[in-house]
């Protein structure tokens, strides 16, 4: 950007925007014209046009954000050595996203996580859901928030921001109740990307909203990321049975392989955790907007800080890429070539009345906010 002048820049935007009209993603160059947002069209996804939006703040860095299930497609900022790749793991185009991949960058809900065996109650009323991950439920069902298409807005008054709106029907993947769900991105001048969740229901139901992103902070899936170094403020989590779903005791981490409360490295104790960490954590402090865990990668000098209102993170090693899906660039995407950070209440919370609670009723708002900050030690 530095020396380009005012001419030049001008018809550089025009071409960004003569590129969207025909259809095509931006290119890394084009993107970073502009501070703002700009939006192109991704594809279609049930009869309705799917979007590709680039938010970019002063500094030149890049969210891209598709409204097709709220994907984080892209994240690029520099790293110490100058290097832009993007620091989540994503696709180039819409189709990457519509043969399953495990929920990259997604939006997940209506519920984030496992409810054992698919089922629950409400004031004694059962409720069935999907059982899509062996006998239990995961991730909203079947069709979850991840593979729906949101209504998109956008704002670049000051910071570019993204608005996204869906209304999931009463009895949607068996949940009770029309929940209308707004989730706002927005990139700020401080590299941190901010996601916020509102939720509202005409029926008492349960909502756990997350987003689930795959960092690599190396910018590169040939590296794992068991070499990143991982601190979270954390002093107990929430143990779990074969299936994944909590056993119901809050367990101190104390000297165990889930202590982060000190910055450790990923690979040091993984070997120790049977099928990799795939653990929720109960966050110190109360609900408000605090940090919760720092991870850094000292090859490229990256450092995200998550700061979250949720009462529990749950650290995902990337356990389940088995090298079966590509990166757009043909790259093998192998075990733990990223890890998510998925801020959240607690897995299986509306079987377990000790957890914090996930009722939603008629007349309160869902509210929870997520900060994902990333810097670069140079
Ligand atoms: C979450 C779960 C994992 C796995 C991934 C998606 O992080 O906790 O067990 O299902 O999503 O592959």
């Amino acid at each position: 950007m530095k020396g380009i002048t005012l001419p030049v820049l001008s018809i550089a935007v025009i071409f960004a925007f003569t590129i969207t009209s025909c259809n095509n993603q931006p290119t890394a160059d084009q993107m970073e014209t502009t501070q703002g947002i700009s939006k192109a069209t991704f594809g279609n996804v049930d009869g309705k046009e799917v979007f590709l939006y680039t938010l970019t703040n002063k500094k030149g860095t890049t969210v891209t954000i598709t409204n097709y299930g709220g994907i984080v497609t892209s994240w690029k900022a520099p790293g110490k050595n100058g290097d832009t790749s993007s620091i989540v793991l994503g696709f180039d185009s819409l189709s990457g996203y519509l043969a399953p991949p495990p929920y990259f960058g997604a939006i997940i809900g209506r519920y984030g996580n496992r409810i054992a065996k698919g089922s629950f109650k409400i004031d004694d009323k059962a409720y069935s859901l999907a059982a899509n991950n062996g006998v239990n439920h995961l991730h909203g069902g079947n069709k979850g928030f991840d593979k729906v298409v949101w209504e998109g807005t956008t704002e670049s008054d000051s910071v570019p921001s993204l608005k996204l709106r869906y209304l999931s029907k009463d009895g949607e993947e068996g949940y009770p109740g029309n929940l209308a769900v707004e989730v706002v991105y927005t990139l700020s001048e401080e590299d941190e990307l901010k996601i916020e969740y509102h939720a509202t229901t005409d029926k008492p139901t349960v909502v756990n909203l997350t987003n689930h992103s795959y960092f690599n902070l190396t910018g590169d899936v040939n590296n794992t990321i068991l070499n990143h170094e991982l601190q979270i403020e954390a002093t107990a989590y929430t143990p779990v049975d074969e299936g994944l779903i909590p056993t119901g005791e809050i367990a101190p981490v104390k000297d165990g392989p889930f202590d982060f409360t000190s910055a450790t490295k990923i690979g040091e104790r993984i070997n120790s955790v049977p099928g990799g960490y795939d653990h929720n954590f109960v966050l110190n402090a109360d609900s408000s907007l605090r940090k919760v865990a720092t991870l850094t990668d000292s090859a490229s000098g990256r450092k995200l800080e998550v700061f979250t209102t949720e009462p529990g993170i749950q650290f995902y090693s990337g356990n389940f890429l088995d090298g079966t899906l590509k990166t757009s660039a043909g790259k093998v995407i192998n075990k733990h070539t990223g890890l998510c950070l998925e801020t959240q209440h607690f897995p299986d919370s509306p079987n377990q009345p000790a957890f914090p609670s996930t009722l939603l009723l008629p007349g309160n708002t869902y509210h929870t906010v997520t900060v994902y900050k990333l810097s670069t030690n140079r």
